[in-house]
């Protein structure tokens, strides 16, 4: 079974990117030809500073690297390095109607925001479709919010086949369980653009001071309270084993406690979750040419793949052997 999914290089990772799905491609290396890789395209529609660009780009190889993804296991590679992919995209958009991208709320909220809209933007999901089928990929390990275009890739795939015959595989969304949302600082969904992450190879102190200022509410410290909701006991599950849950979730039922106090075992907890990846990503840090041979290597492996799954569908819509 092929597994496939994506990271945009949008800024450094953030904890609802390592909950959400990192730790999801990491497992699934293990068990499955895994193909993971990291969407410049796609971040090109918000980052267009080229330096930031090609440093979020290496960035995130290492950092995936250093988290556990092994390139001996798991084909690492960027986007663009595979064009087969954009060519695949047109024939794909070319199919797209134009009332199903209008749904998607990845457009739909930052339009809301006032971002303004542009065709990149608009046809985002088509491209991510692209890079799905492009690998004959069955499963695609995302969060909660990619759902949305997983489901679009599969729309587009049936309308194809439709037309064309079995050009497709059709993919599935493996979403690792519904508290994959991770909440950001605010409480919201944590997400780059709503400037509530917590980054994982954050400075300590630097995080230990963000997680200080997270925001609780006012009740009493005697009342007792619900844990799950809150945030700080939400992020705090995450960073800790079954034992420590339970002794803070009923620490929570039976009141009498500080929010201050569950910062800092928030921030001790993350500080030591999060130590040995800071470790090997300094060493990998220090290489960056050996990094760029690995994601190289990764390119040329999906590269001879995408070109066969292109072929197919050139051959099955006419665009090819006229
Ligand atoms: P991106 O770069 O926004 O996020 C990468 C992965 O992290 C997950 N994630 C979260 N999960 C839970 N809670 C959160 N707060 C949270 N924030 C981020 C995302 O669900 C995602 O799995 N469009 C994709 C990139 C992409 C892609 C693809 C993914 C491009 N082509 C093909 C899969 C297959 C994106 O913007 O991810």
């Amino acid at each position: 079974m092929r597994v496939l999914s994506g990271i945009q290089p949008t800024g450094p990772i953030h904890w609802g990117n390592y909950f959400g799905a990192i730790r999801q491609y990491i497992a699934l290396q293990e068990k499955e030809q895994a193909f993971y890789f990291i969407a410049n395209l796609h971040a090109f529609t918000t980052v267009r500073d080229r330096d930031k660009l090609r440093q979020w780009t290496l960035d995130i190889a290492i950092d995936l690297l250093a988290l556990g993804l092994d390139p001996n296991k798991a084909t690492l590679f960027v986007q663009s390095d595979v064009p087969e992919v954009s060519e695949l995209c047109w024939l794909l958009m070319t199919g797209a109607p134009l009332g199903l991208l209008e749904r998607c709320h990845a457009f739909k909220d930052k339009k809301a925001k006032g971002i303004s809209a542009d065709a990149g933007l608009f046809t985002y999901p088509v491209l991510q479709a692209a890079d799905i089928l492009a690998y004959d990929s069955d499963t695609v390990p995302v969060g909660e919010d990619q759902v949305q275009h997983i489901e679009v890739c599969r729309d587009l795939a049936g309308s194809f086949n439709h037309e064309y015959g079995d050009v497709f595989v059709m993919p599935k969304a493996h979403v690792l369980d519904t508290s994959s949302r991770v909440p950001g600082t605010d409480g919201e969904k944590m997400s780059k653009s709503y400037n509530n992450t917590l980054a994982v190879f954050e400075d300590a102190k630097v995080q230990r001071k963000q997680i200080m200022r997270i925001v609780t509410d006012s009740r009493p410290m005697d009342e007792p309270k619900e844990p799950v909701g809150d945030v700080l006991y939400d992020l705090y599950s995450l960073v800790v084993g079954e034992s420590d849950r339970e002794a803070m979730a009923s620490l929570y039922r039976r009141g009498g406690f500080g929010y201050g106090e569950v910062k800092k075992a928030l921030a001790d907890a993350a500080e030591k979750f999060f130590s040995e990846p800071r470790a090997r990503r300094a060493e990998l840090a220090a290489h960056p040419a050996r990094i760029r041979e690995v994601v190289g290597d990764g390119a040329a492996k999906a590269r001879k793949k995408a070109a066969a799954v292109l072929k197919r569908a050139q051959d099955a819509c006419g665009v090819m052997g006229w």
